[in-house]
């Protein structure tokens, strides 16, 4: 019989937890991943779903593979529990493979991969891979390291001995990633597993509808639940009201008179735990009235379409009075031009869906005194700290963003959430407040636009473009967030790649009462692309014309303006669509009920903005580089560390660098758009440029010698009698020379007023992507036999980084491509809220092979001649698909997902 605490009500258990026994006294309701996170302090198994379904939090118990979400603490009791962090030989086998195959991007599924991966190796399965994928398949990976973890199996199926660290440069090697180790081993600190003393735990209540008034609130029960130390409702806080937003200030901290999107949260509770605020949360009464819900393009534009925001939201806007946000038109040429043998046409639907980073949003908050403390897990930490002072009034100074490394960003975490909420509440209360974000919350406050596109576009007979013609309808969603900047950008290419001679793109972004839509990989481009490259294949098939040959003929060539008087094309993008054709085997006979289909798009790199970097050279050769890029998976920090180690000759384990903290690092704007490499890479080399500077007037003072005897290279300063490594001379002379060194770098690009975008692209992102599937008619189902994707990256500083990148960027692609949509109820509510309904892709859905090539002719502005990568390979994954799939089935398909009953009812109409 066990101990039971007679007041608490706990039961004392015995686990064994990495061969460390425990007696630990838990609610009988308590899971056992809490109880390893909390009760025995190993916070490597983590919690996305809650539900079974993402296998973040997989732990072994007693041999078995287990949910630790879906198991009590009290189950486990007497038993050997073994986590990510244990120290055994083949965890350290799967994690040393792991970080050589490039596996571990943001890291946040990792501990549970390597624990799944380990239980495959002990099965003696490694080898076979079938039986890796599908004993991978209940992790979930959205940065899509599935390809790299197939590779990681087979390395340690045949006990491949870990591969030596590059000696000499490293630029250009496939150094190891920085910070994957401790991803690896579960001792990465992710937001959730902060410990900040006398914290009080959030919870948000909110209603079951998308559109409503909310009539009353009754919350005296919830008052009732012990721990409970406030509940707060929109009247509770300063009027007028807060209200924020990236681009409009337009979302309330919390819903007053009515909601606008299901799940925006009309009440708070604080708590000592988060149980006691999950329980009170319950139990508050809100009484409302469900009103009308406009969620998609034609409601939302139809006459009589109820406002989503009321005008005086949106002074000074003549569009106040109707759903649309914003409208840009881009257009050059005459469409009326003569010239059109063949005009097609095309309306396209690509759904909207959600990023589903594997860690679910959270935020902690520290105002309780003039100075505020924010942890967030946010993309653009300067960006929230500039915000947050705007919002409280408070020099910058006064607001420090200590920003963990996000597990998982795609763009969903650039811009504040509930930052301002919970520093309202951490004032109220006295004490730092923590809100961590269900997976279904995370899922009802950031998405992807949906949109419609009609498109009318010509080509002579030869199949030389015409004309380009089309309108796009963004939906985005209750609040303006960055959504109408996604709809210019991804507009402004709207008729890609191409020389197009006449063209008019008109694109609207229209408020609806659904989740506000944000940035997305991609930003607004596969949208476009879905339409432009779906007219592409359409005219091939009008005109007799191979897919690979006519986009071959329009292709911008080098220096080509896409956008007349705009940056011209900054590649030879044609090498990139006859690479992936060659890596396909385009022209290889095509078997019986194949298909393939071919795609390109463009997205425009960031325009405008400022990065600074600090490089600290230290009198025993180590390195700092202070750089404010997060770091969410895409591996900025060892690209960082790359620079400089070659800059100095120092060794990778040499060079530091320092990021997520918006007071000890200086400002960066943001880590998005695929900049940091051109941005920032740019800025660290321009601060050990100035170290060189620095070096040559150390070795002069030092020497005797003018300054212009003495030149400083790469890890060299040459002297005249002959060449000293840089890291010599700093260990041999730095300590009593002064101490250490300090540069500076920046680079910035100016805003240019007239331009539409506010500045032209620093680079193009270029991808062309490539399919080879069969389909099985009889269910819809597609089997991918071959996916190609090849970027344009101007230098590759990490290929194996690259890879990784486009690999995730290829298979997150396939998820909006294949599977995945929002679906809304009539109230505007998410219907497949949640991992168990909204499907993304597991290794059961990964290609049978899936190939990554890239272009390097360093052209870019960045480093070596680099260009941003790693959103290339999602920007037009879905019509190279559909045109594969048309081509096996003759059945062409509009709207996305392609998924098995769209795919066999288009069949089933064909065969009518
Ligand atoms: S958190 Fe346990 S399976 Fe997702
Ligand atoms: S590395 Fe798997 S979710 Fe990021």
């Amino acid at each position: 019989m066990k101990e039971t605490t007679e007041m608490s009500g706990e039961i004392a258990i015995d686990l064994m937890v990495n061969g460390t026994e425990h007696r630990i006294a838990v609610p009988p309701n308590l899971s056992l991943l809490d109880c390893l996170r909390d009760k025995v302090g190993l916070t490597g198994s983590k919690e996305c779903c809650a539900v079974g379904e993402c296998g973040a939090c997989t732990v072994e118990m007693d041999g078995q593979l287990v949910n630790s979400c879906l198991c009590l603490a009290v189950e486990a009791d007497g038993k050997a529990v073994t986590t990510a962090e244990a120290e055994d030989e083949d965890l350290g086998s799967v994690r040393d493979a792991f970080l050589q195959t490039g596996s571990v991007q943001c890291g946040f599924c990792i501990p549970g991969m390597v624990m799944a991966a380990r239980a495959i190796l002990r099965d003696e399965k490694a080898d076979d891979a079938v039986a890796v994928r599908e004993g991978l398949s209940g992790n979930l990976c959205r940065c899509g390291g599935y390809n790299r973890m197939f590779e990681a199996m087979a390395r340690v199926s045949a006990r491949q001995a870990r591969a030596e660290a590059p000696t000499g440069p490293v630029v250009g090697t496939d150094v190891e990633r920085s910070g994957g180790r401790a991803r690896a081993d579960g001792s990465q600190k992710f937001l959730a597993d902060l410990t900040i003393d006398n914290v009080a735990h959030l919870k948000l209540v909110t209603l079951p509808v998308a559109h409503a008034r909310i009539d009353g609130i009754d919350a005296s029960a919830a008052w009732k639940v012990p721990g409970v130390l406030d509940i707060v409702t929109a009247v509770d806080l300063p009027q007028p009201l807060m209200h924020f937003g990236p681009v409009y200030k337009d979302r309330p901290v919390l819903a007053a008179a009515e909601t606008r999107h299901h799940g925006e949260p009309v009440a708070v509770i604080a708590a000592e735990t988060k149980e006691a605020a999950e329980e009170a949360a319950l139990l508050v009464e809100v009484s409302y009235t469900a009103l009308p819900a406009v969620t998609d393009i034609e409601a939302a534009t139809a006459p009589e379409a109820p406002l989503v925001q009321p005008p005086e939201l949106r002074p000074n806007d003549p569009r106040s009075g109707t759903n649309i946000l914003n409208e840009r038109v881009t257009e050059w040429g005459d469409l009326d031009a003569p010239g059109a043998d063949v005009v097609v046409e095309g309306i396209y639907g690509f759904p909207m869906v959600t990023h589903f980073a594997i860690e679910p949003h959270g935020f902690i908050v520290d105002a309780r005194s003039d100075r505020m403390t924010v942890w967030s897990p946010v993309q653009h930490p300067y960006l929230l700290q500039r915000m947050m002072a705007d919002l409280f009034e408070l020099p910058l100074t006064s607001v420090q963003v200590l920003a963990p490394d996000p597990g998982g960003g795609f763009g969903g975490k650039q811009n504040p959430k509930f930052e301002p909420l919970v520093a309202l509440i951490s004032r109220r209360i006295g004490r730092p407040c923590r809100l961590v974000l269900t997976l279904e919350e995370t899922f009802q406050n950031v998405r992807r636009t949906a949109t419609r596109m009609k498109m009318r576009t010509g080509f002579t007979k030869d199949g030389d473009l015409v004309f380009q013609d089309a309108e796009a309808d963004y939906l985005v969603g209750a609040y303006g967030d960055i959504s109408e900047r996604v709809m210019a950008k991804g507009s402004y290419l709207g008729a890609g790649p191409y020389r197009t001679p006449n063209a008019r793109i008109r694109a609207r972004a229209i408020l609806s009462h659904t989740t506000p839509a944000t940035a997305f990989r991609g930003f607004g481009t596969p949208q476009m692309s879905w339409a432009y490259e779906g007219q592409m294949d359409k005219a091939a098939r009008a005109l007799g014309i191979d897919g690979l040959a006519i986009r071959m003929r329009n292709l911008a060539r080098k220096g080509d303006e896409v956008v007349p008087g705009d940056f011209g094309a900054d590649g030879h993008w044609e090498q990139s669509l006859q690479k992936a054709a060659d890596l396909l085997g385009w022209q290889t006979p095509l078997p019986e009920g194949h298909g393939r289909g071919i795609a390109v798009a463009i997205k425009a790199g960031a325009t405008t903005g400022l990065s600074n970097a600090t490089v600290r050279l230290l009198a025993d050769g180590s390195v700092v580089v202070y750089a404010g890029t997060s770091d969410m998976g895409q591996g900025a920090r060892t690209i960082f560390a790359q620079l400089a180690a070659d800059a100095f000759g120092a060794p990778m384990d040499r060079v530091t660098v320092v990021s997520g903290d918006t007071s000890a690092v200086p400002f960066d704007l943001q880590t998005s758009a695929s900049r940091s490499t051109v941005f920032m890479g740019n800025a660290i080399s321009k601060a050990c440029e100035d170290l060189h500077r620095q070096l040559a007037e150390m070795a002069a003072e030092l020497s005797g010698l003018e300054l212009e005897q003495i030149s400083v290279t790469n890890g060299i300063i040459h002297l005249p009698e002959a060449p000293v490594p840089i890291m010599d001379f700093v260990c041999a002379e730095l300590r009593s020379w002064g101490g250490e060194l300090v540069g500076t770098g920046r680079m910035r690009r100016h805003s240019l007023k007239d331009h539409p975008l506010g500045g032209t692209p620093a680079f193009f992102e270029f991808n062309c992507t490539a399919f080879e599937v069969s389909v099985d008619e009889g269910t819809g189902e597609i089997l991918i036999h071959r996916h190609v994707t090849v970027g344009d990256v101007g230098k590759a500083l990490n290929p194996l980084q690259v890879e990784m990148q486009d690999e995730g960027a290829a298979i997150m692609g396939l998820g909006h491509s294949m599977m995945e949509h929002l679906v809304l109820g009539e109230n505007g509510e998410i219907r497949n809220l949640g991992a168990l309904d909204y499907r993304i892709p597991t290794t059961k859905d990964m290609p049978l092979s899936l190939v990554t090539g890239i272009v390097e002719n360093g052209d870019g502005p960045g480093p070596y001649g680099a260009k941003g990568v790693s959103e290339g390979a999602i920007l037009c994954t879905a019509p190279a698909l559909a045109a594969a799939v048309a081509q096996a089935t003759g059945v062409v398909i509009d709207d996305l997902p392609l998924t098995p009953e769209r795919v066999w009812r288009a069949v089933q109409t064909r065969d009518r």
